[in-house]
Order: structure tokens, then sequence, then C-alpha cells
């Protein structure tokens, strides 16, 4: 019995003149009389591998029957080709598990990104979307590696909690209660004291104030990595409202600490997708965008610019005078993607990390700087993106947190054990989320969040 090889080992250990079994999938058919050349894909690489069919092949008129999709199992002899692989086979036994249904959707010549997302149960079938989930598993294997090099352990923060993070109320609930006979307390609200947990529960936003209390004094640096969710209404191609965050939070490290963290893993991201899925990078430069890798390889050698809120709204205001922008550029606001597109791709062109955000359009945790109006925050602004990083250094004093909790009229209660952390051993912290379907868009090249994600949840939209 011939050896089961994955196309990928095939081409790694290149066993010419050896009988070895693959399987996978048609990709097409070339046929003549005479023999025919089959393209077989089986996931797991971006290269397919071509296989000649000799006409007296005992059931020769089965195979000249395939149709894309159709899978297979073949048995052949593995040798050395002058074409466009170094190896191919030669058949010396087909079988077929199924052939294909006609009315395959793939088939059709016309099969544009939102086609397939109409059928996300098929694209993983397309050299588009098998490259893209296989450069998402090396981004998730490189963030790993990363910070265990960097002595983060990794931290499951829970995905049901009972506080916002954000602060920002975009949260989706979490509840047994019976929508039709909703439980009433005295005062006529809804009794939460008889839902599933007692109390109200929500899908969490983000792991970080959990992940802060394990820093702090207990493993000193840890990270998450799990899915967040977020009911915030953005139809937008770059939100979702179920994405996956990488979550670091290092005692002792200051803002600036932080943004040498947020740069080593970024381009440690783009090293590891160079040296691991270069195939892949390729073929979607080729198809998506022609400039990704020069880019990419550029940014792997620059440093990262650096510039503060304040100095970034002087530059966009200059610009404006040129420029027209959607939203008018003033003091406060809050950066539109627009103007962190704007920042990275045409002003500085390059990975930009502006800091020192107003505090009213933070969150409450930041650090407050002492001009009263700024806080610590960084957000890493990226080519083609626009946020790809946000975090800060963390508000380590208990009475300006708690006094900025009560300014944004926050229920203390709820917080708690999260106050507890500055009283007992506090010290300055930092961290920041990176949104892992953002660096999958950053580095592939693609352009719209949807096509990054297996199955993408957005307003209006769970199919699947
Ligand atoms: O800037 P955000 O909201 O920051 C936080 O949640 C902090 N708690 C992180 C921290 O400091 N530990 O979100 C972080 C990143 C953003 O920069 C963005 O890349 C991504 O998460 N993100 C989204 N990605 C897809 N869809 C959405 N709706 C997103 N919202 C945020
Ligand atoms: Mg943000």
């Amino acid at each position: 019995m011939s050896q089961y090889l994955l196309i990928k080992k095939v081409y790694e250990v290149k066993p010419i003149e050896e009988m070895v079994i693959v399987r996978g999938w048609v990709k097409s058919l070339r046929q003549s009389k005479k023999f025919s050349f089959l393209v077989l894909n089986d996931g797991t690489t971006q290269k397919d591998l071509q296989i000649i069919v000799d006409g007296g092949l005992s059931n020769y008129e089965e195979v000249v029957k395939l149709t894309m999709g159709s899978s297979v199992e073949v048995e052949g002899v593995i040798v050395a080709s002058q074409g466009k692989q170094p190896v191919e086979m030669q058949a010396r036994r087909l079988h077929t598990y199924c052939l294909n249904s006609e009315d395959y959707p793939l088939q059709k010549k016309e099969t544009s990104l939102e086609y397939l997302r109409e059928i996300a149960h098929l694209r993983s079938r397309t050299n588009t979307f098998s490259a893209v989930f296989r450069l998402r598993h090396v981004l998730a294997q490189a963030t790993h590696e990363y910070f265990s090099n960097e002595s983060f352990t990794y931290l499951h923060t829970p995905i049901i909690t009972s506080s916002d993070a954000e602060g920002a109320g975009e949260m989706f609930r979490v509840s047994t209660l019976h929508l039709d006979k909703l439980p009433k307390n005295e005062k006529g609200q809804i009794d939460f004291k008889q839902d599933y947990f007692g109390r109200e529960t929500f899908l969490s936003v983000s792991g970080q104030l959990e992940a802060e209390t394990f820093a702090v004094g207990g493993l000193g640096r840890v990270y998450t990595f799990g899915p967040t969710f977020r009911s915030e209404n953005s139809n937008t191609a770059r939100h979702l409202s179920e994405f996956w965050m990488v979550e670091p939070e290092a005692a002792f490290n200051t803002l600036e600490d932080n943004a040498k963290l947020a740069t080593g893993y970024v381009k440690h991201l783009i090293k590891k997708s160079m040296e691991e899925c270069g195939e892949e990078l390729e073929f979607l430069a080729s198809r998506y965008a022609p400039e990704n890798l020069k880019t990419l390889d550029h940014v792997l050698n620059s440093p990262f610019e650096m510039v503060t809120y304040t100095k970034a709204i002087e530059i966009l205001e200059e610009v404006s005078k040129s420029h027209k922008f959607d939203f008018p550029v003033k003091w406060g606001m809050d950066l539109q993607t627009e103007h962190e597109r704007f920042l990275a791709e045409q002003y500085f062109k390059r990975p930009t990390i502006v800091t020192d955000y107003p505090k009213d359009i933070k969150a409450f945790y930041m650090k407050q700087n002492d001009d009263q109006r700024t806080v610590r925050a960084m957000d890493v602004l990226v080519p083609g993106v626009g946020e790809l990083i946000g975090g800060s250094q963390r508000e380590d004093n208990y009475d300006k947190l708690v006094s900025r909790m009560e300014e944004m009229k926050m229920d203390l209660k709820n917080y708690w054990w999260y106050l507890d952390l500055r009283k007992y051993g506090s010290v300055p912290h930092s961290g920041f989320g990176l949104g892992f379907e953002r660096a999958v868009m950053y580095i592939s090249g693609m352009s719209n969040i949807r096509d990054v994600i297996p199955f993408p949840r957005f307003p209006k939209n769970a199919e699947f």
C-alpha cells in the first residue's frame, strides 16, 4: 500500500519515482482521448498538484466526467516536471468520492468577493479564501510565539461579563429570561435577580480589565486572544459585531514601552507571514493589492512614526486647506477613518502611532496627563486599514480613577474588583488591543473585513 501524502508534503519531500496516494478536490480537468491533465488541491498549500491520467486507465471514462470540485483519491508515481511546479504525478489508480453536483455555485465564471460572501460555506474552496485562512492561521501562531517569547502568559478571560470594559454601552445582552414575560420588581423594572446569573450580563467587548488584574501583582505580563463582541451599528468594511482581539497587558510598562511592544508585535506578524505564507501573500497581492509585498517589506525595515494627537490635528488642519475631508478637523474630535488613513497612507506613508488623545473621547481607565485634558492613549494606524491597535497606559492612581469614573457617571459598584488593583500593589502598567481581523486585512491586502473571518457577523446578518 502506497503512503498517503498531503500535497504540501509532496512538494516538501519530492518523493521522485515513488508511488504515493493523494486526496483532494479537482480544480480543473483538461482532457484528450489519450490522456488528461487533472489539477488537484487539498487545502494544505497554495500549490496545486498536476496529475497526468493515461487514457489506458481502467476507469478512464469516469475520469473524463470529473467536474470542478469533485473529490478524488489518486495513487500514482511522482515524477520531476518541466512545468510550473517541480513535480507532478502519473496516475495509476483513481477513485471518485463524489462527483460534484452540476449546480455547484463555484463553477460560475463570475465569482466576485460579494458573491462569495453569500456562499461563505463554500468560499474556502477558492484560491483566495484558502490563502486568506492559511495566513490567518500563521498570524495566530505568530501571535502566541511573539508574546510567549516576550514572557507573556496566555490568559483566557471570560466571554460572559457584567462589566462594560470600554464604557461605551455597546454590549450584547446575555439572558435566559423570556422576552414575552419579563419578571418585574416592586419598582416596575425588569427583575434581573431572576435572570440566569442573578444580575445583568453581557458578551465581553474586551478582556482588558480582567487581564489587568492578572498582570498587576499576579503574573506581571499576560495576553488574551479571544472573541469579542460589539453591538455598535457600524456597517463598514472595517467593523464586525464579533471579532477576535489580542490584548497584552504588562506591569511596569509605560506608554513608550507599550508602543515598542506593539511595533515589535506587528513586525513579527509581517516577518512570519513572509516566511511561512510567501505564496499566499504573492497570490493575494497579484489579485488584490499589487504593491502589498513591497509595502510590507518597507514596514518591516523602518521605524513606526510617533506623533501626539495634538500634533496630528495640526497636520490635518494644515492639510485641510488643500484636501477635502468629509469630517472637518478640530481639536477634541475623534479621528475618523479618513483622517487615520490619510496620516498613515499619505502623510507619513507608514504605520503611525498617535498618542495623548483628549480624555473626553477615550475610555475611563486611561492614565490622565498633567494637562488635565489628554490621556496616555495610543492608537496604531496603518495604511489601508486605519486603526489597527488601540491601547494606553492605565490610570494606576486610585483617587484619580475614582473621580474620572464618577465624572463619567459609571456605577462604581460593578468595578470594585478593578478598583482594588489600585489599592493593592498598584504599579504603572500598560496594554493594548489589536483587532485580529484588521491585522489579517492589513497583511493580506484584502479590503473588506468580512473576507478575512470565516463567517462574518454584522448588523442584520448572522447567516451560517
Ligand atoms: O480600540 P479598542 O476599542 O480598544 C479596546 O477594546 C481596549 N480595551 C484594548 C486594550 O487596551 N486592551 O479596540 C481595540 C482594537 C481596535 O484598534 C480595532 O483594531 C479592533 O480592536 N476593533 C474592531 N475590529 C473589528 N470590528 C470592530 N467592531 C472593532 N472594534 C474594535
Ligand atoms: Mg479604539
